[in-house]
């Protein structure tokens, strides 16, 4: 039976690769985005199937009622994914305080606030599952990309809670955590801090100077990913977590025993 979602973050990446692979086995889709027009491909090829709606995350108050507005145009939503985001880069010294700001504003705050304006719908429906993208790097930690992690692994610990909150009004949680892939996220979304001559000889000055060639070698193909969610929604037990990608699994199980040890 065709289902229906609700998605931030869909003018490109996951958030468009999952729109695009959903439309096309026929369900419906309320998209949300920030860029007018990003869609109206889609929007011309499957009509009705597809509500957009325009929010910046960062705005709660847009972002509550793009999600009222949502629900109220699909009458019913089982699936919301919270996927906007961006990664902030740079050493925790070359980060300005509006970037930090920005990118907790984004990741955390957006994400958090967009699972709350969800909650009353799905908790009138006493249905609905979330799938939250985070990333390898809510369970580990590298170097020059510590305010990216700190947010991931912000909204790991509040899903995390949100799931045994919500477990027996009938919503279920999913943290998806991929590794490197191929969207526009190590390229024109990401924001970079200035370098610190200061930080040239250690790691942080080390990836600055690889970064290029790093999100290069990023192999996940976020289609493939897309498609990975959407098997699991299929699923009657659905996973807390979910890592995808090979680089993902090796990151995940080497930190998560590091820190048992
Ligand atoms: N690609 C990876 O290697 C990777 C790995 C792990 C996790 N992730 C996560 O996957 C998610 C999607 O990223 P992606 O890889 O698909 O990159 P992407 O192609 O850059 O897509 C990011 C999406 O988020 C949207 N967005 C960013 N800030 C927003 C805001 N304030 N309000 C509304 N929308 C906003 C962007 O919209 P605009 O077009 O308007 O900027 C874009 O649609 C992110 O949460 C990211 O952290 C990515």
């Amino acid at each position: 039976m065709p289902k229906s979602w609700l998605i931030t973050g869909t003018s490109s990446g996951f958030g468009r690769e999952l729109t695009d692979l959903l439309l096309a086995r026929g369900d419906t889709v309320a998209a949300t985005l920030r860029k007018p027009g990003a869609l109206d491909d889609l929007k011309a090829i499957h009509g009705d199937r597809l509500w957009v709606g325009y929010a910046d995350v960062t705005d709660t108050a847009a972002l509550r009622k793009v999600v009222d507005d949502a629900f109220t145009a699909l009458g019913h939503v089982d699936f919301a994914v919270s996927n906007a985001g961006y990664g902030l880069f740079g050493g925790a010294e070359e980060v300005s305080d509006d970037q930090i700001r920005r990118q907790i504003d984004t990741n955390v705050i957006g994400s958090v606030q967009f699972a709350r304006a969800v909650l009353p719908h799905f908790r009138n429906q006493e249905s609905g599952h979330f799938f939250q993208i985070a990333s390898a790097l809510g369970q580990s930690a590298i170097p020059f990309a510590s305010l990216y992690g700190l947010s991931k692994w912000a909204v790991e610990g509040f899903f995390e809670a949100l799931a045994q909150e919500v477990a027996s009004l009938g919503i279920k949680v999913t943290i998806v955590e991929p590794g490197g892939a191929k969207t526009d996220f190590g390229t024109r979304s990401g924001d970079l801090a200035p370098a610190l001559d200061a930080y040239a000889n250690t790691p942080v000055g080390y990836i600055r100077t690889h970064m290029a060639s790093m999100a290069d070698a990023a192999k996940g193909d976020p289609r493939k990913m897309a498609q990975a969610i959407i098997d699991v929604s299929e699923r009657p037990e659905s996973p807390l977590r979910l890592a995808l990608g090979s680089d993902a699994y090796e990151q995940i199980t080497t930190a998560l025993r590091q820190r048992f040890e």
